[in-house]
């Protein structure tokens, strides 16, 4: 089966070619069917959902809210009301932490991230620890990109909060989040989990790995942009201040005071990106049809064939280790003698789009003495062929900028 055909994109010649996409990490690209479920929508039955009295609002609401039920049963939650449709995953991430951390945590508590976090589960722990006199504590990872058992031990009764992510946008390591949860639920912390990365290459359950707060974003796994969502435990978030104010999340409103809509309504101030979320009912659909299963093993096949053609260049660093296992759909690496921007422009060139720069961890980048590296992120429409094309391109890259192969 060839994915690449319902994805209009590559039938779409780029630079006279076609587009070699290595870059699904960043944002994945959209198939027909979700295309069309967009343009149905526009075309049949779009208003805006929740404030019509008149039938198409109300049809509107109906498939608005189908989606909500849909993605309740793609992460295994107990209530529609614990599905928050926002933004993106940094909406949601910006909503805990200013919703639930800074209104409950107290000089001397302790928030623990991991240093392989994405800059939106990082800043929002900065500022909140800076508001409320908490500390941050950092879980470093060793050479393979895993955390050490020996690092969870920094979870201790000062944690109040625990904030990690699934799968490390950089180095592709899958994350332990169950044992993290269960450090984490042992001394009384609330555990919440950036599964951006993860959501896309995982089959996720969010009571399985009982989690209190998961986030993820649509447009990873081919919805538009604009469908993010925040999966929460109800009995946390019932005892929550909103995030955003305004339309659609308030009960009453007097002069002077307001009351708050019940949830999931009170975290989804003003009109919703409809069309983003039915989007996202059809990607999910899309995805079932792909299957977790058929994901998981084209992951491991482009993974280990990509690491075993880069272990061929000696001048070739790849970040977290090169073993295969234990990764999602993610290779990042350096080239001795050539910027990682340099390796991303003569790639484009090929018609191969990859991601370079700091990938929003600068910490990450740090710690593991870079500046900039260049990422391949895969997914399921990928071949063996998009590996070769850019392995033969890497053979070029330092030639081509007067440096020699050997
Ligand atoms: N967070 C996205 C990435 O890592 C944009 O590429």
């Amino acid at each position: 089966m060839n994915w690449k055909d319902d994805f209009p994109i590559f039938q779409t010649p780029y630079y006279g070619q076609t587009l070699t996409y290595l870059d699904s990490g960043a944002t994945a690209q959209k198939p027909r069917q979700v295309i069309a479920a967009v343009t149905d929508y526009l075309e049949t039955t779009y208003a805006n959902p929740h404030r019509g009295a008149y039938r198409l609002s109300q049809e509107a609401t109906a498939r608005f809210e189908g989606v909500r039920e849909k993605v309740r049963a793609f992460l295994g939650a107990r209530s529609t009301s614990e599905i928050i449709f926002v933004k993106n995953s940094t909406e949601a991430l910006n909503l805990v932490a200013r919703s639930y951390a800074e209104a409950t945590l107290q000089p001397g508590d302790e928030i623990v991230i991991s240093i392989a976090e994405h800059h939106a589960n990082l800043v929002p722990w900065q500022r909140a620890a800076q508001r409320t006199g908490a500390r941050l504590v950092y879980l470093y990872i060793d050479e393979d990109g895993s955390l050490p058992e020996a690092e969870l031990a920094k979870i201790s009764q000062r944690t109040k909060m625990v904030a990690v992510t699934h799968v490390s946008n950089v180095t592709g390591h899958i994350n332990d989040v169950a044992a993290l949860a269960r450090a984490a639920h042992a001394v009384g912390a609330v555990i919440l989990v950036d599964g951006s990365q993860a959501v896309p290459h995982l089959a996720v359950d969010v009571r399985e790995l009982d989690v209190d707060f998961y986030t993820f974003t649509g447009h990873k796994i081919m919805s538009l942009t604009g469908a993010g969502v925040l999966y929460g435990r109800e009995s946390i978030l019932e005892g929550m201040e909103p995030f955003l104010l305004g339309g659609d999340m308030i009960e009453y409103v007097e002069e002077q005071r307001t009351t708050y809509n019940t949830l999931p309504y009170k975290f989804e101030a003003g009109t919703p990106l409809s069309e983003a979320v039915i989007s996202l009912g059809a990607a999910i659909d899309y995805l079932k049809e792909v299957g977790y299963d058929r994901i998981g093993a084209i992951d491991a096949d482009l993974t280990q064939y990509l690491l075993a053609q880069l272990a061929q260049i000696p001048q070739v660093r790849v970040i977290g280790g090169s073993s295969p296992k234990n990764r999602a759909g993610i290779v990042t690496f350096t080239l001795d003698g050539v910027h990682a921007h340099d390796v991303a422009h003569i790639l484009d060139s090929k018609g191969i789009c990859v991601r370079a720069g700091h990938h929003c961890a600068q910490p990450l980048a740090r710690y593991c003495n870079t500046t900039a590296t260049t990422r391949v992120s895969f997914w399921f429409y990928n071949t063996r062929e998009d590996c070769d094309r850019l392995v033969r391109e890497l053979k070029r890259i330092r030639r081509l900028m007067g440096l020699g192969t050997e």
